[in-house]
């Protein structure tokens, strides 16, 4: 059977941009380190109370105008539920779950971060504004997921 010569071309095309794809997330992901982070810093979700530092969860400050939260989620509470930092403040979450995958998604700032059971999450925010800052979970955890939230009060 004889394929028309069009068709050849195209399949052909099609053939090269799959294997180019392939070529250039293999290298973003293997040579420039660019795939999803996984496994990085991981915690036996059963001990986070015992583990440190979420043994002690709270607002530490670690520097002139940085500072350090802290943070477990579990259905469906933030804890530290109260934080208060002075505006200007560069703050560090470090934040793991107790139990399911919970969201911390902080309104008019461009945090939104995914915490997981096992998984130990970081995300840095300056806070210049002084403000409430509502904090939400993003993500479905639950019959009282639409109630968990918390505030940042910045001063
Ligand atoms: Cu926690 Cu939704």
């Amino acid at each position: 059977m004889k394929m028309n010569r069009y068709e050849e071309i195209w399949l052909m095309l099609s053939g090269a941009m799959l294997v180019i794809f392939m070529v250039i997330t293999g290298y973003q992901t293997f040579a420039l380190g660019m795939g999803p982070p996984s496994n990085k810093e991981t915690i036996d979700p059963e001990k986070v109370d015992e583990t440190a530092p979420f043994d002690k969860p709270g607002v530490y400050q670690t520097g002139d105008h940085e500072y350090e939260v802290v943070m477990t989620l579990e259905v469906f509470n933030f804890n530290p539920g109260k934080i208060e930092i002075p505006a200007g403040s560069t703050v560090t979450f470090i934040m793991t779950s107790k139990d399911v995958v919970h969201g911390f998604q902080v309104v008019d700032t461009n945090l939104n971060a995914m915490v997981m059971p096992g998984h130990i999450q970081r995300a840095t925010q300056k806070f210049s504004k002084p403000g409430e800052y509502l904090v939400l979970c993003n993500e479905y955890c639950g019959t009282g997921h639409q109630h968990m939230s918390t505030v940042i009060t910045v001063k």
